[in-house]
């Protein structure tokens, strides 16, 4: 991603806290939103904005926080432990003495706050750079700031210190601007600032907030104004769903402005790692989750949530279609309400019908398993058509087994196929058939006794039976 900012600056994030606020067992900073955890928005957007350098500040949950991070960015993050939480200051302070070799402007962010662009981080250091200001931060005005840490101003309206919500006098309590939690710092005044700090407050904690007023003391303190929309930190469950919303409604945007067909902006789910061309539409309460790729052209309609999978040119998903990890060929069609398990393969123009159920079944060109049916463990070839309630059974109690259609089969309805078994080329399986044995090219597999007609019988046994009810 190109950068305006020139200037070289390294990012260290905070994401060492346990988040009690959330009430969950699960580190806050890998709570989710649109499929990504907190904490990597914020190491992307550092990334994104062009920081040389990034350290991740990890304590709580440590291991798996540093999992999810290695297995997102690689080598592009450094972990840096902070052993006890004491505090946002102790926190920098872990990550400056780790590293004597961090210089120049540091950008410190939240690990907590999803939603901060990119071009925030270069007009923040841009800003700080061109005034030479030891500290430049970040503030924006809330009608609630409650929770917040509030800026306090001097009489000539420059930035005097931060006081957090806890130790804020009632005057203090008023003020609507408040800390969102950005800083771009010089690393020498910042290594002398922190060593300097005092747990002298309501939590006994190191407070880097306190790193402004000292700041301020040697000289101007660099504000920028912020939209608190970009910038909300996530402390409990009701902060994850609007930060999560807020998301939401952008990549929706975002995707409508690229010239995605979208019917609702406001119930578009997907996660950060999918793909939509151009073209493709997506209906109302449409799920993407993890890694789908949909191709121009394509139509997902209402209600379907799709999990890892790729759907082709001109494919057409019908309502409440549940996939996960398959494909659906270019122009197929999928669904009113069909279940593809993992590995199903759906070639091109292949039809999956109404409460159709698939799982690991390779679909061949053109065919179709349009009503009721259960495909499990199948090859299925070029011009198959299977009817209404077909059952591939696939498990014997201990192991699956594989059926296969040969091109051109045809299955009637209510047929049970017992794997492993194979129908050849252009063979019939007659309707209510079990199917044990394999059925040659062309032939017919038929397997249900003849029909008796019994004339009269309906008409004798419905007089019987009245007799009985009413003697
Ligand atoms: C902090 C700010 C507050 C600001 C708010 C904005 C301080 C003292 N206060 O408060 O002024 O308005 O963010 O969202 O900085 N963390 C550590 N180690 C610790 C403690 C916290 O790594 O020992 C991390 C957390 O994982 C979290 C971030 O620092 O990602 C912020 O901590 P949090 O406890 O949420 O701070 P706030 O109370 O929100
Ligand atoms: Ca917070």
């Amino acid at each position: 991603m190109p950068t305006d900012s020139q200037a070289t600056w390294s990012a260290i994030i905070l994401a060492a806290g346990e988040g009690t606020r959330m009430k969950s067992s699960r580190p806050k900073v890998l709570h989710e939103i649109a499929g990504r955890a907190l904490v990597s928005w914020v190491v992307q957007t550092a990334l994104d904005a062009g920081a040389a350098r990034c350290l991740v500040v990890v304590g709580h949950g440590a291991d798996d926080v540093e999992r999810e991070l290695v297995t997102r960015f690689g080598k592009r993050v450094e972990m840096v432990l902070q052993p006890e939480r004491r505090g946002t200051g102790d926190a920098v302070r872990c990550a400056i003495e780790a590293d004597s070799k961090l210089r120049g402007r540091l950008v410190v962010l939240y690990g907590d706050c999803p939603l901060i662009p990119v071009q925030l981080l270069h007009d923040l250091v841009d800003n700080s750079d061109r005034a030479g200001a030891n500290l430049g931060l970040v503030t924006a005005t809330l009608a609630d700031p409650s929770g917040y840490g509030r800026i306090v101003r001097n009489g000539a309206g420059d930035v005097q210190r931060v006081v957090e919500d806890r130790d804020c006098s009632d005057a203090e309590r008023t003020v609507e601007e408040v800390n969102p939690g950005l800083y771009a710092v010089q690393a020498a005044f910042l290594r002398e600032a922190i060593a300097r700090l005092t747990p002298d407050n309501a939590q006994g904690q190191l407070y880097l907030t306190d790193v402004v007023e000292l700041a301020a003391q040697e000289g101007k303190v660099v504000d920028l104004k912020g939209d608190m929309a970009d910038l909300t930190g996530v402390n409990d469950q009701r902060d994850l769903a609007m930060a999560a919303s807020t998301r939401r409604r952008r990549m929706a945007e975002e995707l409508a402005r690229s010239g995605v067909g979208v019917t609702d902006l406001d119930t578009l789910y997907i996660d950060a790692g999918c793909e939509v061309e151009p073209g493709a539409v997506l209906g109302a309460n449409v799920h993407l989750r993890g890694q789908c790729v949909v191709r121009a052209g394509a139509h997902i309609d209402v209600g379907c949530v799709l999990t890892d999978v790729i759907v082709d040119q001109d494919a057409n998903v019908l309502p409440y279609t549940v996939a996960t990890d398959s494909t659906i060929g270019e122009g197929a069609q999928v669904g009113p309400f069909s279940h593809l398990r993992p590995q199903t393969h759906l070639g091109p123009r292949s039809k999956v019908g109404n409460f159709s159920e698939t799982k690991k079944t390779t679909v061949g060109k053109g065919s179709k398993v349009n009503h009721l049916s259960y495909v499990g463990d199948g090859i299925i070839g070029e011009g198959v058509n299977i009817g209404a309630g077909t059952i591939f059974c696939n498990y014997d109690g201990e192991q699956k087994h594989t059926t296969v259609l040969e091109d051109g089969v045809f299955i009637g309805s209510d047929t049970q196929l017992v794997a492993p078994v194979t129908i050849k080329k252009g063979a019939y399986v007659a309707s209510g058939t079990t199917v044990t044995r394999d059925v040659p090219e062309d032939a017919l597999a038929v397997s249900r006794p003849k029909q008796v007609n019994k004339e009269g019988y309906a008409a004798r046994l419905r007089a019987r039976l009245r007799s009985k009810k009413n003697p």
